[in-house]
């Protein structure tokens, strides 16, 4: 079993989102010690703006060859200007190609990665949730799912913890509760 970590806050002691991917991760290999763990620091290593050379190049094919072959994918994400992370933003342009991880057919498009469990750790200053005037503005999380449900992934598990920004008790508050949700995160070998 393939796990790939994905970090992508430009923070790291202080991260909300780092902390509850590697909460999901430590839970995840509680569960199965012989998980394989590769980890992918898009801050600290970013990678390049997808560029046509960058196509088919090597470097290119071993990070989308570093997707394909993960089972599970955890992803921290912060929400950066009502968005992901330009670095993360990268990362999806280096996995999302026609012909490998979606088609196009007669009927429209086809995700071809649909086998894999994804869990994300969301992290945003304020609140974007279903009814709050933030809500319009919403365009990290919405765009995660977009571009995953694209690739065949439809049922990512996202866990947020919002209004970080706000004040320490809130931060607090969210993280309180981003933390018990991961204590409920089932074993790889479900997606319950
Ligand atoms: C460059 C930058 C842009 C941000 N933009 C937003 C934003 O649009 N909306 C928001 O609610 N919070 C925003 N924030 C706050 C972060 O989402 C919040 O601090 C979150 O916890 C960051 O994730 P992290 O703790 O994993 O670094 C921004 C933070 C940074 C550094």
């Amino acid at each position: 079993m393939k796990l790939l970590h994905i970090d992508s806050s430009i923070q790291s002691e202080a991260s909300a989102s780092r902390l509850l991917s590697a909460a999901v991760v430590a839970q995840l290999k509680e569960h199965d010690p012989a998980i394989e763990v590769t980890y992918r620091d898009l801050a600290a290593d970013p990678l390049p703006h997808l560029t046509l050379d960058r196509f088919g190049s090597a470097e290119g094919e071993a990070v989308l060859e570093e997707f394909l072959s993960a089972d599970v994918l955890v992803i921290g994400a912060p929400m950066y200007n009502f968005g992901i992370p330009s670095q993360l933003k990268a990362w999806f342009d280096h996995v999302l190609i026609a012909g490998r991880t979606f088609r196009y057919t007669a009927t429209g498009p086809e995700g071809l990665a649909g086998d894999k469990r994804v869990i994300i750790t969301a992290s945003r200053g304020g609140y974007y949730g279903k009814a709050s005037p933030g809500e319009a503005n919403e365009h990290a999380e919405s765009h995660l799912r977009a571009m995953l449900g694209f690739a065949g992934i439809t049922d990512p598990q996202v866990v947020i913890a919002e209004g970080v920004a706000i004040g320490p008790e809130h931060r607090q508050q969210a993280l309180d509760a981003a933390l018990a949700w991961i204590d409920d995160v089932t074993p790889v070998a479900t997606t319950a």
